[in-house]
C-alpha cells in the first residue's frame, strides 16, 4: 500500500497519527486521506445542529447515523439534509418509509453547502469508528472524577468533638458508679453513719432517676445541647439568604437527565437566550411540542403540556384556553446584583456545569452553587480572561503584560471586582 503524504504539520500530524492508530485498530483499511480540518468543521456543524435528534450509535429522535453512507448514496443524503420534506414529497420510497417509521417527525431543512454537508458526513464516518473506543475511555476516566464535598471538613470536626464528649461522659459515669458502690460498701459496714445518710446513699444506687438528676449529669447534658445549638446557629448565620441545594418540585416531571443527558439535547435548544442575552430563558411549551407532538403522547406528564396550550392530541387542533406552565424558579439573585449569561458563556467561554453543576445527571434541577457575592468574586480572582481569539482584548492584554509579565490576565484585572460592574 502506498503511503500518501499529508501536507499538514505538527498538531495536525499528531491528530492524524492518533486517528490512524484508532482506525487501524478497528481493522479498517483507510484508502482516502482524512483532513482533520474538514472533520473538525463537520463535528462543529453536527454538534450544533444534529445532536438534539441524532446520535451515532443509537436511535434518539431520529435514526442512529452510524454507517449512513453505506445505507444511502451521497446525492440522496445531500438533498435529504438540505430539505427532507421535499424528498418525502417527491415520493422517494425509502424516505417515505423512514418518515412513517419515525412517527412523521419532520427533520428541519438545512441551508448548508454541499461541502458543509460532506464535512458532516465525513465526521459521522470517523465518529462511527472512534466513538466506541472514546466512549470506553471516557467512561473509565469518569469513574475517577469524583467531586469532593466542601462542607465535609467542619462537619467531620464537629462529629469528632461530639464523640470525644460522649466518651468522656461515659468515663465519668463509670467512675461515678465506682465511687458510689465503694461508698455504699463503706457506709454499709460503718455503724456510725446516721440512718438518713444510709438511706440516701443506698437509695441512690437503686434510683437511676435520682442519679440522672444529679448536677454533674445535668451539666453535661446542658453542655452538649449548647454545643450542638451553637454549631447549628453559626452554620445558619453563614447561610442566611443562601439557597444552595434548593430543589423545588416542578409542575411537570421534566428531567434534564433524560433530555440533556440521555438524549444529549443541547442546552441552547431550550435555553435560547443563554448565549446572546443576560437571561437564559425557560423554554415555552412550543419548544416541547417540537418533539412531544409525537413522543410519549399518552404520558400523563406530557398531557399536562397539552393542557397548558389547549392542544387536542386526538384531532391535532389547538384551542383558545391556554395558560402558562408555572415552572418554579430555582436560581434567583437579589435585584441589587447584575448577572449576564452571554458575558460568561459566550465571551468568557465558561461551561454551564461550572456554575450549575452536573445538570445532565439531574432528574430535578437544584441550585448547585451558593450564588453569594464571595462566590462571584472568588472566581473573578482566579479565572483567566479568555483573550486569545478575541480582538477586543488585544490592547488590554498588551497593557497588562507591560505592567505584569508573569501572571495571565484575570477577570479581576479587567474590573471584575468593581462594585458598579455587579451592582446597579
Ligand atoms: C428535530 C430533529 C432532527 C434534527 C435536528 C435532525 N434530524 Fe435527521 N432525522 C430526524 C428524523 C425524525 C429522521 C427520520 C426521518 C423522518 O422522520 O423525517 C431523520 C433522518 C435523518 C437521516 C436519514 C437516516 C437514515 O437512516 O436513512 C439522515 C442522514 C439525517 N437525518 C441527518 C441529519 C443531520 C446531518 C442533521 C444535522 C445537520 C440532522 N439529521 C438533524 C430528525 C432530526
Ligand atoms: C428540552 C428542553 C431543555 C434542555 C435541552 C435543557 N433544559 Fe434546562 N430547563 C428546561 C426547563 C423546562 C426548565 C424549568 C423546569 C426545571 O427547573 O426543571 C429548565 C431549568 C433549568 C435550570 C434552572 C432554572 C431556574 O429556575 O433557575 C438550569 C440551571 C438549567 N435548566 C440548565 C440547563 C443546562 C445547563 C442544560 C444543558 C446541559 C439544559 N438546561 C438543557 C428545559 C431544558
Ligand atoms: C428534541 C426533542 C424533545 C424536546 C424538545 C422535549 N422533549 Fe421531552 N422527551 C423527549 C424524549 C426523546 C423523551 C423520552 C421518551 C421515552 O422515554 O421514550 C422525553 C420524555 C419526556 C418526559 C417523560 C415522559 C414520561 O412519561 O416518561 C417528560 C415529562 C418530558 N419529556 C417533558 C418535556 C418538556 C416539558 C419539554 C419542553 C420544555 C420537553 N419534554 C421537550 C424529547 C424531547
Ligand atoms: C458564571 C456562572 C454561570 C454560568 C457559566 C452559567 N450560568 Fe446559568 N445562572 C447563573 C446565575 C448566577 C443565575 C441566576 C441569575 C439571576 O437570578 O438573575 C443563573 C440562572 C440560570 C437559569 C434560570 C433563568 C435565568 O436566566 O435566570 C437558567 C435556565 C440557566 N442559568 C441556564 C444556564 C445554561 C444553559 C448555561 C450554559 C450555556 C448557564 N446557565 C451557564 C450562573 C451561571
Ligand atoms: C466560574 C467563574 C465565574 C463566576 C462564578 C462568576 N463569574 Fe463573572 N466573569 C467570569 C469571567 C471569566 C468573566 C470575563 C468575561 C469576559 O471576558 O468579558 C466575567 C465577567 C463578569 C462581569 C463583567 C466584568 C467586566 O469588567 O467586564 C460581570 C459584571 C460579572 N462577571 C458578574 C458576575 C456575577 C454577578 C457573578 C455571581 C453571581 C459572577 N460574575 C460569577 C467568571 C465568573
Ligand atoms: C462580581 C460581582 C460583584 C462585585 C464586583 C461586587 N458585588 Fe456585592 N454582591 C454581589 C452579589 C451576587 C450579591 C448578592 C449575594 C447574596 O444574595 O448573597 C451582592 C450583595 C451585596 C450587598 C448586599 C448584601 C446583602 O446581604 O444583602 C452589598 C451591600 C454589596 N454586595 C456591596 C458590594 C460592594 C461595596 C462592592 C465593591 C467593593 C461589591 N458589592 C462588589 C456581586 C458583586
Amino acid at each position: 500500500m502506498s503511503k500518501k503524504y499529508i501536507p499538514n504539520r505538527g498538531f495536525k500530524l499528531a491528530t492524524i497519527f492518533f486517528l490512524g492508530i484508532i482506525l487501524a485498530s478497528t481493522a479498517f483499511s483507510q484508502e482516502d486521506v482524512i483532513d482533520p480540518a474538514i472533520i473538525a468543521s463537520g463535528e462543529k456543524l453536527y454538534n450544533a445542529n444534529c445532536t438534539q435528534c441524532h446520535a451515532i450509535n443509537e436511535v434518539v429522535i431520529g435514526p442512529a447515523l452510524k454507517g449512513i453512507e453505506e445505507r444511502r448514496e451521497r446525492p440522496w443524503l445531500l438533498s435529504w439534509i438540505k430539505n427532507s420534506q421535499k424528498v418525502i414529497e417527491s415520493g422517494d420510497e425509502y424516505a417515505v418509509a423512514l418518515y412513517e417509521k419515525y412517527k412523521k417527525v419532520a427533520m428541519p431543512a438545512y441551508p448548508f453547502t454541499d461541502a458543509e454537508i460532506i464535512s458532516v458526513l465525513e465526521y459521522i464516518d470517523v465518529a462511527s469508528k472512534v466513538v466506541p473506543q472514546v466512549a470506553a475511555v471516557v467512561a473509565a476516566g469518569g469513574e475517577n472524577g469524583a467531586g469532593g464535598s466542601n462542607e465535609g471538613m467542619s462537619n467531620t470536626f464537629m462529629y469528632a468533638i461530639l464523640i470525644v464528649f460522649i466518651f468522656v461522659l461515659g468515663l465519668i459515669l463509670v467512675v461515678l458508679g465506682l465511687i458510689i458502690s465503694l461508698l455504699t460498701k463503706y457506709i454499709g459496714t460503718d455503724k456510725e453513719v446516721s440512718h438518713e445518710d444510709q438511706e440516701l446513699v443506698i437509695d441512690q444506687e437503686v434510683d437511676v432517676f435520682a442519679f440522672l438528676k444529679s448536677n454533674t449529669v445535668l451539666g453535661m447534658i446542658i453542655f452538649i445541647f449548647v454545643a450542638v445549638g451553637l454549631k447549628t446557629g453559626i452554620d445558619g448565620l453563614f447561610t442566611i439568604g443562601v439557597q444552595q441545594g434548593y430543589m423545588p418540585t416542578q409542575p411537570i416531571a421534566y428531567s434534564h437527565e433524560i433530555h440533556a443527558g440521555q438524549y444529549e439535547i443541547d442546552c441552547n435548544y431550550c435555553h435560547t437566550g443563554v448565549r446572546k442575552s443576560k437571561s437564559a430563558n425557560i423554554p415555552s411549551a412550543n419548544i416541547c411540542m417540537n418533539c412531544h407532538v409525537a413522543i410519549k403522547t399518552e404520558s400523563k406528564e406530557i398531557q399536562k403540556i397539552y393542557a397548558a396550550i389547549d392542544y387536542d392530541p386526538e384531532t391535532g387542533e389547538y384551542g383558545e384556553d391556554t395558560q402558562p406552565i408555572e415552572w418554579v424558579r430555582v436560581h434567583n439573585l437579589p435585584d441589587l446584583a447584575y448577572f449576564n449569561h452571554s458575558q460568561h458563556v459566550k465571551v468568557g467561554g465558561l461551561e454551564c456545569e461550572t456554575c450549575h453543576g452536573p445538570i445532565k445527571e439531574m432528574e430535578v434541577v437544584y441550585q448547585y452553587s451558593p450564588l453569594t457575592m464571595g462566590w462571584c468574586i472568588n472566581c473573578h480572582r482566579e479565572t483567566n480572561v479568555k483573550s486569545l481569539d478575541d480582538d477586543y482584548y488585544t490592547n488590554l492584554v498588551e497593557l497588562h503584560n507591560e505592567k505584569n509579565t508573569k501572571e495571565p490576565m484575570k477577570v479581576e484585572d479587567i474590573g471584575g471586582l468593581e462594585c458598579s460592574k455587579c451592582h446597579y
